[in-house]
């Protein structure tokens, strides 16, 4: 079986090594969601990941859930990823673009002309959305009318059209963590009498859409998606994830696209269930250090590992795992903050 350390065939591209890193929002855009330049530095530091996904990126304005977070749907937005697309690869890297709509979890502050969000019904979440200004208590959203949703779902391959044309080497359908998309999925949040709701093959009717749409423009071997049943995340609950996710599986199966990113981080044993149940590239990501990223590989269990927040103050991750480096520890407080610090400032390891 093999190692971190070994290289992987991915759609068209070639991973030197499994070790992936996660989609994290850093916040380091600016309000029209255009990435900084310290962006670009940011993700070249951590070039030799396998593969790097970005953090989770708008594919409408109306699909902008938190502040200073990034999009991909006007042309200074491209034109900044495109930044950051060239400074990873001068560095080595490969790097897909991860699109989302945050559908209920936006507040009407963040949206153009305060705009109340959208989501499957009109059932809000509990609690507040901590915004540049200030916390805001999460509002009842509108229910996309039917004739809608095709709409909505169409903008994940328009927003996959500016990210290769911004450079990206692929683009990743963000269906966890409680966004729109995996909105459809739960049956406590999408509580709908129409073809996007009711039956499991209805609430999967809008993600798939939204994957189609990004595989007409992207090719299949372009084309990620990354799953996190039950997260305890957003109010995500998801009474029948035994049933919604094996179908789901063998509907992504059938599109052959580049690979399925399962997080763990609820109570559904999504590696266990879905390694089997995908016929593509697995990739097992939540809570992993080294030994456990081999033990699953060498298990069969997945063919990457995803790291994420030992990737925020280890850049150079891959090396420090490989030559047994002590990792640093990064501040949480700095996850979201403005500016370089705790973002583009963690050194890699010194060279022997
Ligand atoms: C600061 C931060 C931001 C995150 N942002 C995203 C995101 O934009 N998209 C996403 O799919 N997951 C996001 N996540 C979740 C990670 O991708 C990953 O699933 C999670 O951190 C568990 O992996 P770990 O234990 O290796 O950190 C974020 C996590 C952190 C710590």
């Amino acid at each position: 079986m093999p190692s971190l350390f070994d290289p992987l065939v991915l759609g068209p591209l070639t991973l030197p090594n499994r070790v992936v890193m996660a989609p994290m929002t850093r916040s380091r855009a600016d309000d029209a969601g255009v990435p900084a330049d310290i962006v670009a530095e940011y993700y070249a530091q951590r070039a030799t990941a396998g593969l790097i996904v970005s953090e989770a990126t708008c594919v409408s304005p109306m699909a902008k859930g938190y502040s200073r977070i990034p999009g991909l749907h006007s042309p200074a937005q491209v034109e900044g990823w495109r930044k950051v697309t060239q400074a990873v690869h001068a560095g080595g890297g490969r790097i897909f673009a991860q699109l989302f709509h945050t559908g209920r979890v936006a507040v009407p502050a963040l949206l153009p002309g305060g705009a109340q969000p959208v989501a499957p019904s009109a059932i809000a979440i509990n609690g507040k959305n901590y915004t540049d200004l200030g916390p805001i208590d999460y509002v009842v959203p509108r229910a996309l009318e039917t004739d809608e949703v095709p709409d909505v779902a169409a903008e994940f391959g328009a927003a996959a059209k500016h990210a290769l044309e911004a450079g990206f080497d692929g683009v990743e359908l963000h269906a966890a963590s409680g966004y729109l998309a995996h909105q459809f999925l739960d049956a406590s949040i999408n509580q709908r009498t129409d073809r996007y709701g009711g039956s499991v093959a209805n609430r999967m009717r809008f993600l798939l859409e939204a994957i189609d749409s990004m595989i007409d423009v992207a090719g299949a071997g372009r084309v990620g998606i990354k799953i996190s049943p039950r997260i305890k995340f957003n109010d995500v609950a998801e009474p029948d994830a035994e049933v919604v996710y094996p179908a789901l599986a063998r509907e992504l199966s059938a599109r052959k696209i580049a690979y399925l990113h399962g997080a763990h981080q609820g109570g559904y044993e999504v590696h266990a269930h879905m390694r089997p149940a995908f016929g593509g590239l697995y990739f097992a990501g939540a809570g992993f250090d080294k030994a456990k990223g081999e033990a699953m590989l060498e298990a069969g269990a997945s063919d990457t590992v995803v790291f994420g927040k030992h990737f925020i103050a280890n850049p150079d991750l891959p090396r420090r795992m490989r030559d047994n480096i002590a990792l640093a520890e990064g501040d949480s407080k700095t996850h979201y903050s403005k500016g370089p610090a705790g973002y583009c400032d963690y050194p890699a390891a010194p060279q022997v």
